[in-house]
């Protein structure tokens, strides 16, 4: 018997023991291509020297102090992410920067409404899931935290039909990835960052699956031209070890003051030295080659794929692309057989294959995943 809660409803064939460079291997050293960062975490792969480096000196220096005392590394990493444009603190996981979002948010206004938008995804505590607006993540958890209303993505009206004098935040997904990779279009960010300043509403964008270069830039809210007041972040900050962010404009520092947060292990060290390695590594250059094999894959799946019967839309920023399918059954035998074959991609929402290759993918192994789905999306079509 598993001595597991069945929560995952995991691949239970596969057990994966080792990785390297983009590449995964199982007990018997059967080697997969990685399109996935295990789910937008282990962006830089499976080699990224630095970061292990780091993590070793860490680990042999100290492991823990409480966050009671000045610590060097976490102001480090707290000016990598957001300069001096921004102040931060750390916590372990999406779903927790989310609730120190919401927070934050009630705290700083005095306001209890928090908008946000059905299809997004934003956690699974009860803050972070009472602001994921899915039947499917709420179904059997009621009674939910009061206070979110669901707003239609990219529809403006929408949310100016929500806004209400008890309005504290938006909060939103620039690219909605759990519900099937959505971007949000320009103008509805436009207006939806004018609206929120006319109404003297916070702007919150949950960056946990976007951030950290996935879409080419540091974070995607700079593709829409905005500087949101919060923003959160996880996943893909440090490569895999545990960790979580949230981040608000430097006029707001005070709003957190002494005892109205903490976290236990948030911004320990090795999860520190982690992030700063994958900060560090975050250069113009860096970014600019991600947003070159984004468009590349791009390409190269309108140019193969859009025309095929069973395809419906394709869409993404940079490295974080989604295959909408006519017929969302396909979906399980195209994962299938593309791990047959050695290759690992996501599925989101209901009938979206979703890829998140790692950023230091090269285009030669970008190629090669991209023909291997190509190839069975028609085989299955
Ligand atoms: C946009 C977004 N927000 C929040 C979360 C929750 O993050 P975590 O699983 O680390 O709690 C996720 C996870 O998929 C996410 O994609």
């Amino acid at each position: 018997m598993s001595h597991l809660f069945n929560n995952y409803g995991r691949n239970e064939k596969i057990e994966f023991v080792k990785g390297e460079d983009v590449y995964l291997y199982d007990t018997d050293n059967n080697q997969y291509l990685d399109f996935t960062s295990g789910i937008g975490v282990a962006n830089l792969g499976y080699s990224f020297e630095a970061q292990k480096t780091a993590i070793k000196t860490q680990v042999d220096q100290l492991i823990h102090i409480p966050n009671l005392y000045h610590s060097s590394i976490q102001e480090e990493v707290a000016e990598l992410v957001g300069g001096d444009d921004y102040v931060g603190l750390f916590v372990n996981s999406g779903t927790e920067a989310n609730e120190a979002a919401i927070k934050f948010a009630r705290l700083k206004t005095g306001k209890p409404e928090i908008i946000t938008f059905k299809n997004g995804f934003h956690g699974r505590t009860y803050g972070s899931m009472s602001a994921t607006a899915q039947e499917k993540i709420q179904k059997g958890f009621a009674p939910l935290v009061p206070g979110f209303k669901y707003a239609e993505f990219n529809d403006i009206d929408s949310v100016k039909a929500l806004i209400s004098p008890e309005t504290a935040a938006i909060m939103l997904e620039m690219i909605q990835g759990e519900g099937g990779v959505l971007p949000a279009n320009q103008a509805f960010i436009t207006a939806l960052a004018q609206l929120a300043e006319e109404n003297n509403i916070l702007l919150i964008v949950d960056e946990v699956q976007t951030g950290i270069g996935r879409t080419g830039k540091k974070f995607a809210f700079e593709h829409f031209d905005i500087q949101p007041d919060v923003f959160t972040l996880a996943k893909g900050l440090s490569n895999g070890v545990p960790v979580g962010a949230v981040f608000a404009k430097t006029a707001y520092a005070s709003v957190f003051a002494p005892g109205t947060h903490g976290s236990t292990f948030g911004g320990n060290f090795i999860a520190m030295a982690s992030a700063k390695a994958v900060l560090t590594h975050m250069t113009p250059a860096f970014l600019d080659e991600v947003a070159q094999k984004g468009q590349f894959a791009f390409d190269y799946l309108q140019e193969h794929l859009n025309q095929e019967p069973n395809i419906a839309k394709i869409q993404g920023i940079g490295l974080m692309i989604g295959i909408q399918l006519k017929n969302a059954n396909q979906i399980p035998m195209i994962m299938q057989k593309l791990q047959d074959d050695g290759l690992l991609i996501l599925r989101a929402g209901k009938d979206v294959i979703r890829l998140l290759p790692p950023l230091v993918m090269t285009q030669t192994q970008l190629e090669i995943g991209l023909e291997k789905i190509v190839k069975v999306v028609k085989e299955v079509g």
